[in-house]
């Protein structure tokens, strides 16, 4: 069978002024026609770390699409899980058998770069499909993460451990507290290295939790093969320098929309509430590169969700209608 569908190359656009810049040439984008892609093609681009843009997908075929996808890279049960994790814990709303409804926001807000979660549940695979964005901004950011990089010990992640005075936990108790408070281990102590930066209760008697902020560490990329530095969730939604950092990189790119009556930054911060302490880690010294995708209706993106972190750029209230959806493996 011949396939019906054609690839596109990126041209590559260099780093300006020792600023992140965008590189075009790891964007690998595919035209879809009814439900023919190279699946082949695309395995191959997850596994060199490249980002694919599909084009043309129905909307009714995006699930489909998605696991096959999936399934091809040995991550159909994660898919499964994660779109049946969310939808329990209600923080998202489910728009198919796979994909869900991205966080909502308010006006002006944007999402800061991320890969979805953390160390612990290690998500593979992240997804997108663009329904319509009709919008003056919502351009999805994703930041390639620099490997080699000497500055990931310098940023911290959020973590919960048991604190030095807690008795240890039977595997029983285990499985309750990692699924409500994400302790890695029945004995995660806190560590000489951690920062304590507040004691959290436990309805376990004999039990104290720690929050700490802790160095960084690998997780390991099936897609890739290696384990890799992450910024997840727990890393970027805590430092008040990712949320300069990202309106830095969106002003640099003229994305960022202001309110007339100019509020400060933290106005447009999703993660507000979260942050609790400054890195001081500029992008261009944990990231490579930036992607910059425009995404319109029938576009779905996939990529490796530890060597990619993910955002979205803010847009001007009533221009119009964002609805994108994601789903992870
Ligand atoms: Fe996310």
């Amino acid at each position: 069978m011949e396939w019906t569908c054609w690839t596109l190359r990126g041209s590559e656009v260099e780093r300006v002024g020792g600023r992140l810049g965008e590189n075009r040439l790891r964007l690998h984008e595919v035209v879809v026609h009814g439900r023919k892609f190279p699946l082949n093609e695309v395995v191959d681009c997850l596994g060199n770390g490249s980002v694919i843009l599909m084009h043309g997908v129905i909307a009714e075929h995006a699930d489909t699409l998605m696991e096959e996808i999936a399934t091809a890279v040995g991550l159909q049960e994660e898919l499964e899980l994660q779109a049946g994790f969310a939808a329990f814990l209600g923080h998202r709303t489910s728009v198919g058998r796979f994909f869900m409804t991205v966080n909502s926001r308010s006006d002006f807000q944007f999402i800061g770069p991320h890969s979805e979660g953390d160390g612990n549940i290690n998500m593979q695979l992240a997804a997108f499909f663009c329904f319509e964005n009709t919008t003056d901004g919502g351009e999805t950011v994703l930041l390639e993460v620099d490997e080699e990089s000497a500055s990931w010990c310098s940023l911290r992640e959020s973590v919960t451990r048991l604190a030095g005075s807690s008795r240890p936990l039977t595997l029983r108790e285990f499985a309750r507290v990692r699924a409500v408070h994400r302790l890695r281990s029945p004995a995660d102590y806190v560590k000489a290295s951690d920062r304590v930066f507040s004691e959290k209760r436990s309805d376990l008697p004999g039990v104290q939790l720690a929050h700490v902020l802790a160095e960084p560490e690998k997780a390991f990329s099936r897609l890739l093969d290696r384990k890799i530095f992450t910024y997840w969730d727990t890393i970027s939604a805590v430092d008040h320098t990712s949320l300069t950092e990202f309106a830095r990189l969106l002003d640099d790119f003229r994305l960022l929309k202001r309110p007339q009556h100019a509020a400060d930054l933290s106005s447009m911060d999703s993660m507000k509430n979260d942050r609790i302490w400054s890195s001081n880690v500029g992008f261009e010294r944990i990231f490579k590169s930036a992607l910059i995708l425009r995404l319109t209706s029938g576009d779905l993106v996939i990529c490796s969700n530890h060597k990619w972190a993910h955002a979205a750029a803010n847009w001007t209230p009533s221009t119009g209608v964002r609805r994108i959806a994601a789903a992870f493996a």
